[in-house]
């Protein structure tokens, strides 16, 4: 297992995105309303700078008719197919079975963002 310093805690506001390289892998921390998320900055479709896309916000469940638009920005577009992936859990909507890696977060008594790595991964 491997750790990996972002940054202060305190300097990472909600909206913001950081990528880091972690031995040669590159993985965003996002700020997704205060809670810290990483995912590998890879898309698992064909290899895009995941991370890199825009964040944008979801369709809601609705009643017929009507439309519901979340503005939390809980999903990143990779650049390349505009596909979505969600940053809270890696999932795409596209295609369920694909999965952008993402990695533990941790703020740790340094009041540093350090983003965990098991070997292998
Ligand atoms: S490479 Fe990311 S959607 Fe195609």
């Amino acid at each position: 297992m491997s750790e990996y310093l972002v940054g202060p805690a305190d300097e990472f506001l909600p909206g913001d995105r950081r990528i880091i390289d972690a031995d040669g892998r590159s993985i965003a921390v996002f700020n997704v309303d205060g809670v810290l998320h990483a995912l590998r900055n890879y898309c698992p479709h064909m290899g895009a700078p995941l991370c890199e896309g825009e964040t944008r916000g979801v369709m809601l469940p609705g009643s017929p008719q009507t439309f519901r638009y979340s503005e939390r920005p809980t999903v990143v577009v990779c650049p390349w197919h505009h596909w979505e992936f969600d940053i809270r859990d890696g999932r795409s909507s596209a295609d369920p079975a694909l999965h952008a890696r993402t990695y533990p977060v941790e703020v740790r008594a340094d009041a540093n963002v350090y983003v965990v790595v098991r070997s292998g991964r």
